[in-house]
């Protein structure tokens, strides 16, 4: 196959945040089908960046009390351990606020605009007079429209899930100042992606193979003519007033980006600030007709990707991507999906920091990824069995068994005699190797992985089979043991080989034992030696496991719970007047035969009768301590039978909720002036 020339990138992570393992997961799936390429020869330009743009990110800078360059310069500073410690092999790391970017950025729109796609409008907005600016989405508040819930954000309600515009919010304010926000009019940018050249282009893109099937399947309605006879296809706002953390749009001052937009330029900025770092053309790379552009990408940004992207790619004049590759979402333990900026349940630099092998997280993700657009849940029982039976049960043990023997009792020596048997079974394996490849290329990684472990089997069965360790009992069996553990040695290199590009370091450690090179797919060459054998894997542990998921060492303070108990949860006005409480006066109180625990009362609410009621107080009043005091009772509790007679109602009275270590309860009593009868309000 020629070699070919590929782009490859992932979705630029926004600069307020550490990652989470979802990012991981996306850079693990790219990062296997690059070095897939790699090893078939192909020259891969792999990049990211730090995606440092828009308010979100500005505020955030300005709440920590820096500047935005000195904010996301800080979160760039910490991307590299994560990076390195899960062998995740890019070849630049860049970012939006770069030179490239600006001016990238700037040209695109420039060309767009020559292209007749850009149009400028007067849109009234929300405006924060305390701050000075508009306000996006996010950042203002208010009433919902619909139900009335308080302090509910400008695009829908979390209460009753209503979808509205900030206008519609009722007592609306800003969430940076808490003024008023007021409506202004401001000229805003727009792509014309309404144009019937954008949809006529978008239609053709996307049905070209560019995009999964289930993809498609979401983003049609946007290009598909919809019931009314048009595509849903709007024009895209791509401006933000200033003050913004943003590039600002050529002769437009004080008119910026909208992230956005520069965002996945940044793409193209990456690849020019790597190609610039190593003296290589970048113009002319981008002009080579044969040079393939793939991004992979998470379901939640896909139309930026596979509508808005294209697009502009295509009107100005430049290559558009091959295929946008859309993964699902990680979720943790069957835990709902990570939120994307908390990203709880597993921290990758938790993971590392306990000594777990970033390679059974790559072989794990590796075991569940296909190439749909589906959830992928992370599960600790399941990650255990999958990396202990599967990976170092069938696949490692293969070395262990059969390299100790060739190193005591064969100098480290292989033979290339091979048995009838062995040959074929390394035959077999080497002929699998077009299927696992197909596999990777197509981003099948989990039924690579089966293929392989399948593989694996067999080796096993063959191991069963021939016994090493038996034969090793008699020397006479030399040449037999000689034969089977050099069969075995090789087809764990043909694995490793196979498994490359998810378990690289792995991979690396094998070239030392076997002295082969394993960078290349199809590199048949036979192993000649080994060098005595260390260690290759170890198997994970549950205490690893349950120290991966247990809370942070530093616990939280001890929540200070009043009472002993938290305060039970928000009742309505409506709720409250269901009860219905009185002043009620104890005309009678006696003990109750048989229980050391309640007193028996009658209770006075004027309705010309007295109550009968059961109060476990004993513990703290006698009768005449009661007798003629007023106290506070439930009036419209359902009357319960007990064993002493029915009980009308319910006298209040306070307690600790831990009733053994801090005892007592106590009776209310009202103050003067209230009346038996009179209703609390
Ligand atoms: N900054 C934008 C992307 C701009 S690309 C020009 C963004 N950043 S992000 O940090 O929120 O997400 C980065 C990538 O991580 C996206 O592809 C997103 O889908 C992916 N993931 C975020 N949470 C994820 C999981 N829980 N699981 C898998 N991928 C997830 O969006
Ligand atoms: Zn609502």
């Amino acid at each position: 196959m020629p070699q070919r020339r590929l782009f490859v990138t992932t979705a630029l992570p926004y600069a307020n945040g550490k990652f989470h393992i979802g990012h991981i997961m996306e850079y693990i799936q790219a990062d296997i089908w690059v070095r897939y390429q790699r090893m078939r020869g192909h020259e891969v330009n792999f990049v990211c960046a730090d995606d440092a743009h828009g308010a979100p990110i500005m505020i955030a800078a300005e709440k920590a009390g820096k500047t935005p360059q000195q904010f996301v310069a800080d979160i760039a500073a910490g991307r590299k351990p994560y990076l390195d410690g899960f062998h995740i092999a890019f070849d630049n790391w860049h970012s939006t606020d770069g030179a490239e970017n600006h001016e990238l950025a700037g040209q695109v729109y420039l060309d767009l605009k020559k292209a007749g796609l850009i149009e400028t409008r007067t849109i009234e907005q929300f405006f924060d007079p305390e701050k000075n600016m508009f306000l996006p989405d996010r950042f203002i508040k208010g009433e919902c429209p619909k139900c009335g819930a308080k302090d509910q954000y400008g695009d829908n309600c979390e209460s009753c899930g209503a979808v509205y515009s900030p206008t519609e919010l009722k007592a609306p304010y800003s969430a940076l100042s808490g003024a008023r926000p007021v409506l202004k009019n401001s000229e805003h940018f727009f792509f014309r992606l309404s144009d019937p050249r954008c949809i006529e282009f978008l239609k053709q893109w996307t049905t070209s193979g560019a995009v999964q099937p289930e993809v498609l399947n979401k983003i049609s309605e946007w290009i598909a003519p919809g019931e009314d006879g048009k595509p849903k296809m709007g024009d895209w706002d791509i401006s933000r007033d200033a003050p913004y953390f943003g590039i600002e749009i050529p002769d437009a001052p004080g008119k910026y980006f909208y992230v956005w937009l520069d965002a996945p330029i940044g793409y193209l900025a990456s690849l020019k600030n790597y190609f610039g770092k190593s003296g290589r053309d970048y113009d002319a790379f981008m002009a080579d007709p044969a040079v393939e552009q793939y991004h992979f990408i998470g379901k939640d940004i896909i139309t930026f990707h596979t509508l808005f992207w294209p697009a502009m790619l295509h009107f100005s004049g430049r290559k558009v991507p091959n295929a946008v590759y859309v993964h699902g979402f990680l979720t943790v333990n069957n835990g709902e999906k990570m939120s994307k900026s908390r990203g709880t349940g597993l921290d990758p630099l938790k993971y590392l920091s306990l000594g777990m092998n970033p390679e059974w997280l790559r072989y794990y993700l590796a075991a569940k990824l296909n190439a749909k657009n589906e959830d992928v849940d992370f599960n600790a029982d399941d990650f255990m069995l999958r990396v202990n039976s599967d990976l170092v049960g069938k696949y490692i043990n293969i070395a262990s068994r059969a390299a100790g023997f060739l190193t005591k009792r064969f100098g480290g020596q292989l033979t290339h005699a091979f048995d009838p048997q062995g040959a074929a079974l390394l035959q077999a394996l080497r002929d699998a190797g077009a299927c696992i490849a197909e596999h990777y290329d197509s981003r099948e990684y989990g039924k690579a992985s089966r293929e392989i472990m399948a593989l694996a089997d067999q080796v096993n069965a063959y191991v069963d089979q021939n016994k090493p360790w038996e034969l090793a009992k008699d020397e006479a069996n030399n040449v037999q043991l000689h034969q089977v553990c050099s069969v075995l040695i090789n087809a764990f290199a043909i694995l490793s080989r196979y498994l490359a590009p998810v378990l690289p370091s792995l991979a690396q450690d094998v070239e030392k034992l076997t002295g082969l090179q394993l960078g290349r797919w199809d590199d048949g060459q036979d192993v000649t030696s080994i060098t005595p054998y260390q260690h290759l894997m170890q198997r994970v542990t549950p205490e690893q496991l349950a120290a991966l998921f247990e809370p942070p060492a530093t616990p939280e303070p001890e929540k200070v719970l009043p009472g002993g108990e938290e305060i039970a949860p928000v009742i309505t006005i409506d709720d409250f007047a269901k009860i219905d409480l009185r002043i009620a006066r104890i005309v009678e109180c006696e003990p109750v035969e048989g229980s050391t625990k309640l007193l028996r009362l009658s209770l006075d609410v004027g309705e010309g009768r007295l109550r009968n009621v059961f109060s476990g107080i004993a513990s703290m009043y006698k009768p005449e301590d009661l007798r003629g005091k007023l106290t506070v009772m439930v009036a419209n509790l359902a009357p319960r039978k007990m064993k002493f007679g029915i009980s009308e109602g319910m006298v209040l009275a306070a307690s600790h909720a831990d009733e053994k270590s801090q005892p007592g309860i106590h009776v209310l009593e009202p103050w003067p002036g209230a009346q038996p009868g009179m209703r609390i309000h």
